[in-house]
């Protein structure tokens, strides 16, 4: 019986009770049979929940990349490992091979390695979806340097803070990107963060726009030269399973981003497994995520998971809106792209246009289809379902986050039954529990809680680099010895889980993790705010949007509110990027307040829904007379 393919109901059940019963001997025969290992482990785990430390095949050696392009070679050198379809659809694709990927990787780390990068240093890659990206990623991977990519939408702020947080060496960035009509100038937010980035020793540039761009003597490198010079072969690097392979932040629901470090081993053993089966991949497939690899879905279900399967993967700088919105059904039928994930907020944006776009291509090569990132409601699981996979293409709501490294809960292809809008059953090795207030499990089906994991699994964030205590507080104290994973989710009669949104301070906009803290301190920066709250409501497209409550001070003189909303905006576009700008502001002369002092977000998400039926208990409020106010005063 194969333990790394599952191909039925019955094969799901049994390999399901056996990842729970004998962690050890599922995940050692995982690990053993499907992956090429300098030195096999000691033991398969060594995990202790209560201080969130987790250590996967302890002891062995291994180098991520070997697993992803060498051992690939001598059976699928000419195999195309990565196309890469431009922004522009009158530019040509390219489809680089895993010799070509092994070649240009290894360029890469020998050129990373002249330029003074070592093992455990970290290199931040500050790029757009083009193939340095991808190369850039391996390369590191390949000398043992940490990587930590900053999706290339963000603004310099963002880059700054995250390059200072990890102490970065290096930058890998770009003349320029292109989204859609726009260009982005990414050399220039580098030059604009740079100054406040004491730890960049060099900043390395990649062509893609061929723009004109200042360089700065002695820190800033043409890529192509160096590439140029390198040879074309390397030697990885050889690393503990446990050695960090990448940090990437996600947003908190306090204070500033938190690096999620993912380590080697685990995270290699937990995507390849679940890229196979989540996919129902096979050897022809063209698998295609949309997603960018600044976030953990490229990370894990572009390159990582892909290439460790040997699999040809899609690589897309566009957007799914240019030249029109036909471009996804386009490329699906151009490449003829077997398995198609993507994001509940483009399906909706997609399904608001004419059904002419979609219903001109024929669409007859997918086989499955994917949704991950936010709840998918009804109404666009079955408009994906219908208009893209034709009914005939198993749909996979896949739930898991930046801190899990891969999908946890999630539909089997052809083999769970799908559910509209469920995330359906965990996948083998992930043990979910539901609490409640009392932080007690709630056993049965049909019930709601907090959704926590109470085993760890083998790609489980190992740690917030540079701060355990935070790591331990934020996901491992509200319910002791189990992973809290900030949602809420339900089990209905048969066991299937429905993830119903965060029960915490982030609001998913568009797909993208934002927390409200730091939004509120780029407001409260501007000198005529007093103090904000900002809440989601939900928005047809993006699923939820962003409603700010401002209280003004002075704000001076020949200006007005209209003025400072704008800035506002300008402010928060500046410091995060411009996804995290409110849809709707509203000026307050207060804001409904404990005794205690804090904030009652629950009553401002109400009035931003406009739902004024019920706001709870409010006898612990300072000012109760604010509600009406903030209510009759509604944007
Ligand atoms: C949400 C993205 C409902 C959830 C991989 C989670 C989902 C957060 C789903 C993590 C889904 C992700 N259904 N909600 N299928 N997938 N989420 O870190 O709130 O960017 O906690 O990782 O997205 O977002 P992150």
């Amino acid at each position: 019986m194969s333990y790394y393919t599952i191909n039925d109901l019955e094969h799901y059940f049994k390999m399901y009770k056996k990842s729970v019963r004998e962690p050890r001997k599922f995940w050692d025969r995982i690990a053993d049979e499907n992956f090429v290992w300098y030195q096999k482990w000691e033991k398969v785990f060594d995990v202790d929940m209560q201080e969130a430390k987790f250590k996967w095949f302890v002891d062995a050696k291994v180098n991520i990349t070997k697993n992803c392009i060498d051992r690939h070679l001598a059976r699928k050198g000419e195999k195309t490992a990565i196309i890469f379809e431009p922004n522009n659809p009158d530019e040509e694709a390219q489809h680089i091979s895993y010799n070509e990927l092994y070649k240009r990787v290894s360029k890469m780390a020998n050129v990373l390695r002249e330029q003074g990068v070592k093992k455990g240093d970290r290199v931040c890659i500050y790029l757009p979806m083009i193939p340095d990206l991808a190369v850039a990623v391996l390369a590191c991977a390949r000398i043992g340097a940490i990587h930590s990519v900053v999706f290339a939408g963000f603004s310099a702020g963002a880059l700054e803070a995250r390059v200072n947080d990890c102490g970065a060496k290096m930058v890998i960035t770009s003349d320029g990107g292109y989204r859609g009509d726009k260009t982005i100038n990414l050399k220039g937010i580098v030059d604009e963060a740079m100054p406040k980035c004491p730890s960049i020793e060099k900043v390395l540039v990649a062509k893609r726009t061929n723009s004109d761009v200042p360089m700065q003597e002695g820190r800033d490198f043409w890529l192509q030269p160096l590439l140029d010079k390198a040879l074309d072969n390397s030697v990885a690097e050889i690393m503990d399973s446990e050695d960090p392979l990448f940090i990437l932040y996600t947003s908190g629901s306090t204070g500033k981003p938190k690096g999620m470090l993912h380590t080697t081993g685990g995270y290699m053993v937990y995507t390849a497994y679940t890229f196979k089966n989540v996919f129902n991949y096979q050897d022809e497939d063209i698998f295609w995520c949309t997603a960018d690899i600044g976030w953990i879905t490229g990370h894990s279900y572009i390159l990582y998971g892909p290439l460790l399967n040997g699999a040809t993967t899609v690589l897309f700088e566009g957007v799914p809106s240019y030249p029109d919105f036909s471009r996804f059904w386009e490329v699906i039928e151009k490449h003829k792209v077997t398995q198609f994930y993507t994001a509940p907020t483009a399906i909706r944006s997609l399904s608001k246009e004419s059904l002419e776009y979609v219903q001109k291509f024929p669409l007859r090569s997918l086989k499955v289809i994917g949704s991950v990132g936010e709840p998918i409601n009804e109404e666009a699981w079955h408009w994906y379902n219908d208009h893209v996979g034709g009914k005939r293409c198993p749909l996979v709501d896949t739930w898991w986050q930046t801190e899990t490294g891969g999908i946890m809960i999630s539909p089997i292809p052809f083999v769970t039954p799908t559910k509209p809008t469920y995330a359906s059953l965990p996948l083998p090795g992930i043990q979910p529990v539901l609490m409640d207030e009392l932080r007690n499990e709630i056993e049965g089906n049909q019930v709601t809680g907090s959704l926590c994991i109470k085993f760890p699994w083998p790609s489980i964030a190992r740690t917030i680099w540079g701060d355990h205590q935070r790591y331990k507080e934020t996901y491992f104290t509200a319910f002791p010895g189990k992973y809290f994973t900030g949602d809420g989710a339900l089990r209905d009669e048969v066991g299937y889980y429905r993830i119903t949104g965060r029960v915490d301070d982030v609001v998913i906009v568009s797909g993208h993790n934002l927390g409200t803290a730091p939004i509120e301190d780029a407001i409260n920066e501007h000198p005529a705010v007093a103090e904000s709250a900002i809440v989601g409501f939900p928005h047809d497209i993006k699923g939820n949007a962003l409603y700010g409550f401002i209280i003004l001070k002075e704000i001076g003189e020949g200006r007005d509110r209209a003025n400072v909303a704008k800035e506002i905006n300008q402010l928060i576009s500046d410091q995060i990027g411009p996804i995290a700008k409110l849809d709707k502001i509203q000026f307050v002369s207060g804001l409904p307040k404990t005794r205690s002092g804090k904030i009652m977000r629950r009553i401002l998400r109400k009035i931003a829904e406009g739902d004024f039926s019920n706001f709870g208990d409010t006898s612990t409020l300072l000012n109760p007379e604010i509600i009406d106010q903030i209510k009759n005063e509604r944007v």
